[in-house]
């Protein structure tokens, strides 16, 4: 694939990763986390781990965090689980990243609900905006990653920048929440259409209308 992630030096990565360890309060959670599974399904925890991994590389780097494979190697070794085990795992979700990333990782979903509803546009605002698919822009602020549906087609079209869905979506409403982003500020997350409020139907309910007040038992009139 043309966009495929060039997996970055591995001479560098060990120089720069090769000592990872948790810091103290990470360490902390790993151990709660490790705690919730029954003794011998320690290695069920391998997804939390390389999730709170990605997030520590990402404190450290001021990005949204990846995972190099020493680090990965380092939570293989504390799940006491094979190293392919656990990068068998990074390199399924798209929610690992096995390549640095910027401070903003906007991951723009282009399957059929939001390329109908004009994740085009979406697109076309990150593109104007320097970014390039597959690549971090040289100021290191945004990385751009196309996905696959990300579960929000209610409120299409989407991205997930982060932590954070923005919902809604259409050209100048990207391109503000990504100014905002650039210019250090935290845009409102969700949907962007003041005319609805979460995935609720645009101008309010148009069913189920008596339960908006109380908890209304409809099995009389069925
Ligand atoms: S198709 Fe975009 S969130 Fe489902």
């Amino acid at each position: 694939m043309a966009d495929a992630p060039q997996i970055p030096d591995e001479a560098e990565t060990r120089a720069r990763w090769g000592a990872f360890a948790w810091t103290a309060e990470n360490a902390e959670k790993a151990k709660a986390v490790i705690a919730r599974y029954p003794a011998g399904r320690q290695r069920s925890a391998v997804m939390p781990l390389l999730d709170l991994a990605q997030r520590q590389v990402g404190a450290e780097t001021q990005t949204q965090g990846w995972l190099p494979v020493p680090v990965i190697e380092f939570v293989a070794a504390q799940l006491d689980m094979p190293f392919i085990r656990a990068y068998e795992v990074a390199t399924f979700y798209t929610m690992y990243n096995l390549v640095p990333v910027g401070r903003y990782h906007v991951q723009v979903c282009g399957t059929t609900p939001c390329l109908l509803r004009g994740s085009d546009d979406v697109m076309a605002a990150c593109k104007n905006r320097g970014m390039v698919k597959g690549k971090t822009t040289p100021d290191g602020l945004f990385t751009l990653t196309e996905v696959e549906c990300m579960g929000t087609c209610t409120n299409a079209p989407m991205v997930q920048i982060n932590d954070d869905n923005f919902e809604d979506l259409d050209y100048d409403s990207t391109v503000r929440i990504l100014d905002a982003l650039a210019a250090g500020e935290q845009p409102k997350a969700g949907t962007q259409n003041a005319q609805r409020h979460t995935s609720d139907p645009e101008g309010g309910p148009t069913s189920l209308k008596d339960m908006v007040k109380a908890n209304h038992d409809y099995r009389k009139e069925w």
